[in-house]
């Protein structure tokens, strides 16, 4: 029995539901620990291409159990409409999906003031995903948050009741922006209360005692490294903690029942929303080598909950460093190699160059991070495809070494590769 943390080490969408999805067929859980509808992991079998962003990746496994642990920000209205897609395409999840009623629920007045935050931000947006995340994780660090627990009792609809009121007096009165109707938030009220409750209870005892009696568990991390709410890059992050550490405190197990933990990063760069990105080549609009262009159009980058394209650079060593530093992680999966199918050269960021230093680590501040200039290494590329690719020993010898040289630089082994969107093509290395 062995339990893996999977996350992101990069700036989110590296991968982590294809490559959840693909271990999950090797445990018997699959839970969920920190943020919402802002994730959106993709799943791709045969001609099937299914993107959660509530629900752990993996659901398709008809074997395997799916826990949203109380870490998690919930909107019932979006899981509803994410549970109703799963039933479209004819996936068996009801006896298999809980949900802690610990977790905080998203309120569509939630929505409303991430909304309206965004849009009256000048030079500071963000760019969130606009899903309620950061006023709901708020609410929750106020101690006014409300949770599926709270909804069996008239002071916890109250509190509800009484949010709303304070939203909607902050979004007429300071964001001078419409106020949210209070059938909305009934119509979530209602879903939250009725149907979706049979989902819905202790799901942090349910998973130690299913633990103690022997059972394995994969624990899905969302968003990635650079975006958790303490060691990301500040303020432009994501309102939880998203490093492996977060994975005991966000499903309610110890420390030590985590053996491993995985971190998932792309063979290049992206991310999305605003905030410093070294390595960036092209920034969603601006090209500022045709290198990113490559990466954006051969690697579809368009955010999988917002549609916006992503922003791409070359593999940045300095951030995965820090990934590994921080989430203690003992391997990588590293994703999209086949990306880099038919480039002459790549390049690997090693360090920054900053006021005339070399840092191997990013700064914290993240004006000093903007001035960070990438110091590259340049490697061979290959003509060879590796699309597809499931046997190591069919690799090109140049992305070989290309995978050999990243797992050095940032101080763990890529142990996996994933070649392709498709749930099997992932390769393991010795
Ligand atoms: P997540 O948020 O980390 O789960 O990642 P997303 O699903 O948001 O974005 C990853 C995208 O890359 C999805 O469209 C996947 O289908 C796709 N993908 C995953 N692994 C590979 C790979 O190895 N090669 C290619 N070409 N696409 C991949
Ligand atoms: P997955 O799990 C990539 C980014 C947003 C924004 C910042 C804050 O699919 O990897 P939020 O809505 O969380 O308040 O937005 O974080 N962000 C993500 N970027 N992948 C994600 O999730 C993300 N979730 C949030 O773009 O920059
Ligand atoms: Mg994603």
């Amino acid at each position: 029995m062995t339990n893996i943390v999977a996350v992101g080490a990069q700036w989110g969408d590296e991968g982590k539901g294809k490559f959840v999805d693909w271990l999950a067929a090797r445990t018997s859980i699959v839970a969920r620990f920190q943020g919402g509808p802002n994730a959106g992991h993709t799943l791709v079998v045969g001609d099937e291409r299914i993107v959660l962003h509530h629900v752990p990746s993996g659901i398709l496994h008809e074997d395997v159990h799916c826990v949203i642990g109380s870490g998690c920000v919930v909107s019932p209205l979006r899981l509803a409409e994410e549970l109703r897609e799963l039933d479209r395409v004819g996936v068996d999840w009801q006896a298999r999906l809980l949900i802690s009623e610990r977790c905080h629920l998203i309120f569509p007045y939630h929505e409303a003031l991430d909304r309206a935050r965004e849009a009256r931000a000048k030079g500071d947006k963000i760019g969130t995903t606009c899903r309620g995340i950061g006023p709901a994780y708020e609410d929750k660090a106020a101690r006014r948050g409300v949770r599926f627990c709270d909804l069996a009792s008239p002071e916890g609809i109250a509190r509800v009741w009484e949010n709303w009121r304070f939203a909607n007096f902050l979004l007429e009165h300071w964001f001078q922006a419409q106020p949210v109707p209070r059938e909305s938030v009934e119509e979530a009220l209602e879903v939250a209360r009725g149907w979706l409750s049979r989902f819905v209870g202790d799901a942090g005892a349910w998973l130690r005692a299913r633990m103690r009696r022997g059972a394995s568990v994969l624990f899905e991390g969302a968003q990635g490294a650079l975006l958790d709410l303490d060691h990301g890059t500040y303020p432009f992050v994501t309102s939880s903690n998203t490093v492996a550490a977060a994975a005991a405190i966000g499903t309610g197990v110890g420390p030590l029942a985590i053996h491993e933990a995985v971190g998932i990063c792309k063979a290049y760069t992206t991310r999305v929303g605003a905030g410093p990105f070294p390595t960036e080549l092209y920034d969603g609009e601006r090209l500022l080598d045709p290198i990113g262009r490559h990466l954006a159009e051969r690697g579809q980058e368009f955010g999988s909950t917002t549609g916006r394209p992503r922003r791409t650079g070359w593999f940045d060593a300095v951030v995965v460093r820090y990934a590994v530093e921080v989430g203690g992680l003992t391997a990588l999966a590293l994703t999209k190699l086949d990306v880099l199918d038919g480039l002459a050269e790549i390049k690997i960021c090693t360090a920054y160059e900053l006021d005339g230093k070399q840092l191997l680590l990013p700064p914290a501040d993240p004006a000093a991070l903007a001035r960070c200039r990438p110091v590259y290494e340049t490697l061979a590329g290959w003509d060879t495809a590796t699309a597809g690719v499931h046997d190591a020993a069919q690799l090109p010898p140049a992305a070989r070494a290309f995978l050999q040289r990243v797992g050095e630089l940032v101080g763990a082994p890529v142990r996996w590769v994933s070649t392709g969107p498709e749930r099997e093509e992932v390769l393991r290395l010795r």
